[in-house]
This record gives C-alpha cells, sequence and structure tokens, in this order.
C-alpha cells in the first residue's frame, strides 16, 4: 500500500498538469506577432524612445542628418545604447572603423601602380595622418566614460588631421575620388561623433 502513494502523486499531477495546460499545436498570440513583425520588416531593428530622442539630439547639429539618423537607427548596437557616451562609442567606433579602411585602401594604391611623386608624396602623408586619427579616436573611446571632455579634443582633433589630408591632395592636385569618397564617409562619421561628446548636450 505504502508503495502506491508516490505512484498515485505522480499521476494526480500528471492530470493536473494535463487538465490546466494541455498541449496545443494553435500557436499563440505572441508568436503571431512576431512572425508578422519579422516578415513585415526584415531589416528593422526595435529601438525605445530613449533611443530615439539621443539620436535626434544628436543627429539635428549634425552637417548631414540623414546619414547621421540612417545610421545610428540601423547599427546593432543601438538598441543597448541608453545614454550619450554608449552612443557616441558607436560613432567613434563606426569612424575608427571607416578610416582604417580608407587607411588601408590608400597604403594599397601607394604599393600599386601610382609613379606621380606628387601623388606619391600625397598618398604617404595620408597614411600618416590617418594613423594619427586612429590613434586619437582609440583615446577618445578610452576617455569617453571617465573624461568626455577630453575624448571631444581627441575627436575635434582627429577631424584637423583628416583635413590635412584632404588639403594635401587638393595642393597635389590628387584627385582621388574613391579617397575623397571615403574621406566624405569618415566626416560624416566624426561629425556624429563629435556632437554625441558635447557635455550636457
Ligand atoms: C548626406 O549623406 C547621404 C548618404 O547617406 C548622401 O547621399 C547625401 O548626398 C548627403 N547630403 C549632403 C547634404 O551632404
Ligand atoms: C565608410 O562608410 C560609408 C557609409 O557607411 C560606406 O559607404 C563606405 O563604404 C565606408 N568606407 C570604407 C572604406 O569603409
Amino acid at each position: 500500500m505504502n508503495s502506491l502513494i508516490p505512484l498515485l502523486l505522480f499521476l494526480t499531477i500528471f492530470l493536473f498538469f494535463f487538465l490546466f495546460f494541455p498541449p496545443s499545436s494553435s500557436p499563440t498570440t505572441s508568436t503571431v506577432a512576431a512572425t508578422y513583425s519579422t516578415s513585415t520588416f526584415p531589416n528593422q531593428i526595435s529601438l525605445k524612445l530613449v533611443q530615439k530622442e539621443l539620436i535626434q539630439k544628436v543627429c539635428s547639429k549634425t552637417s548631414n542628418r540623414t546619414f547621421c539618423v540612417e545610421t545610428l537607427e540601423s547599427d546593432p548596437r543601438t538598441p543597448s545604447a541608453y545614454n550619450l557616451p554608449s552612443l557616441a562609442r558607436i560613432a567613434i567606433e563606426l569612424s575608427i572603423a571607416n578610416v582604417s579602411d580608407t587607411q588601408a585602401l590608400i597604403a594599397s594604391k601607394l604599393r600599386g601602380d601610382t609613379t606621380d611623386p606628387d601623388v606619391k608624396h600625397t598618398l604617404k602623408w595620408c597614411v600618416t595622418w590617418y594613423t594619427e586619427v586612429i590613434a586619437l579616436l582609440r583615446s577618445a573611446v578610452t576617455a569617453l566614460e571617465v573624461d568626455i571632455k577630453s575624448a571631444h579634443q581627441n575627436i575635434y582633433t582627429a577631424g584637423e588631421y583628416m583635413g590635412y589630408c584632404e588639403s594635401n591632395m587638393d595642393y597635389g592636385g590628387v584627385l582621388d575620388s574613391w579617397i575623397l569618397t571615403g574621406n566624405q564617409f569618415s566626416d560624416y562619421l566624426l561629425d556624429i561623433a563629435f556632437f554625441s561628446t558635447i557635455e550636457g548636450l
């Protein structure tokens, strides 16, 4: 008799769960909603009001607002950015990636078939300045949480150095549309980084 008690208990519990939580093959409302929203907006990142407000605050100051909004809204890290420093970090890291890519392509051009000494000279300068730009941006990332003023200052100087490359190209008559486009995007990105590190924005 005693050995039957555990079995009865087990059966009672099993029945209880079966009656109150029957196995069901019909999808719940939440899975229907999820399927619907992912198929309707395949690449949409869901942003909360806090991120949208931060983006508006920063982007309204930049020279290319559309680029700024599109860039920040589509970055997969943005949904977890809850304050300006974390949004600034995204902008700075995007700048570092963009500047590094542009620098790598300038370097490959330099190793390539360019023979014009003026062009070579200009490209060499740009590679040098870009190395400084990347170093400054890396320090800015490090400074973000502790000293936003110095992060901002680093980004400002990085922008100046980017400008040296551009004015060198103008001066040397190097009209490499590819580099100019690369610089243009890096400028836009630096602009975002610059305005997102203004103290008390
Ligand atoms: C802003 O950036 C976009 C690229 O996202 C570009 O197509 C557009 O021409 C830029 N606008 C200005 C005013 O620079
Ligand atoms: C820089 O960023 C722009 C905009 O996101 C992109 O179109 C371009 O390909 C990037 N350039 C490099 C060299 O990464």
